[in-house]
């Protein structure tokens, strides 16, 4: 896989006269809260740089400045309730910001972009978790996102009793606040949870689950896996069309 962005950016013309989404690579982790993403993301990243790639890492909501003051909005205990849909504007216009500062200059630099979260929170959060269902969000996402997909999705799975107490232990730890989701409570983050579950069964080719209450270097393994695979078959099809 050494060299793979060189061939890449050597054939960048080509993929852009066949009209082809992006040359580089997307790769999205999502879960609820307490999962440990974090971790996990650090792992991958270092993997791939070792592995001789260029990677952009990035997060959402926020990756931009003005993504990251939409962010401490929504977050914030002290902004209190906000509208469902307001909710879903903001992370809308935090994605649409981080789209064409850092997402889209990153892809089409034929460089692989590793972002802890994106469209997929949406659905699972403001869909399934507030409730406003899937029709709407999927509307914003034509208008923002467009074709600008993942190309794999890495869902962590964990039962969200254990993955509170996990949230919680870290927040003490750190002496941190509790955020706005993670003051959600138990019924909402079943209700993300579910979203995640469902989003994995309608798109099983791109959002693959990995179990979450395995060991930290069992879960990065899995990771390392999926992610070695989509790198592989994405290689394959940009020699094929070269
Ligand atoms: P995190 O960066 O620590 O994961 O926190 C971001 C929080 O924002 C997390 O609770 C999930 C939530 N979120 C949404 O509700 N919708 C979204 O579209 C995104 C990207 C995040």
């Amino acid at each position: 896989m050494q060299g793979f962005f060189a061939s890449l950016r050597m054939t960048a013309l080509t993929t852009t006269r066949l009209n082809m989404k992006h040359p580089g690579l997307f790769i999205t982790l999502e879960g609820i809260d307490g999962t440990g993403k974090s971790t996990q993301i650090r792992g991958l990243v270092r993997h791939l740089r070792e592995c001789g790639h260029r990677v952009r890492v990035t997060r959402e909501p926020g990756g931009t400045p003005a993504g990251e003051r939409i962010r401490a909005i929504l977050l914030a205990t002290s902004t209190g309730k906000l509208a469902p849909q307001a909710e879903l504007a903001l992370m809308y216009a935090a994605r649409a910001q981080h789209l064409a500062e850092v997402v889209r200059p990153a892809l089409a630099r034929g460089e692989i972009v590793v972002s802890d979260r994106y469209n997929d929170a949406s659905l699972a959060y403001q869909g399934y978790g507030r409730k406003l269902g899937t029709a709407g969000v999927r509307a914003f996402d034509r208008i923002v996102c467009g074709r600008t997909q993942p190309d794999l999705t890495i869902i962590l799975d964990l039962d969200p009793g254990q993955a509170l107490a996990r949230a919680q232990g870290r927040e003490t730890r750190r002496k941190s606040r509790r955020g706005r989701f993670e003051a959600q409570g138990l019924e909402f983050h079943q209700r993300v949870r579910a979203g995640y579950l469902a989003i994995a069964r309608s798109a099983p080719g791109r959002a693959k689950v990995v179990r979450a209450d395995q060991a930290v270097g069992e879960v990065q393994t899995a990771i390392r896996e999926l992610v070695d695979e989509c790198l592989a078959r994405h290689l394959k099809s940009i020699r094929k069309r070269g």
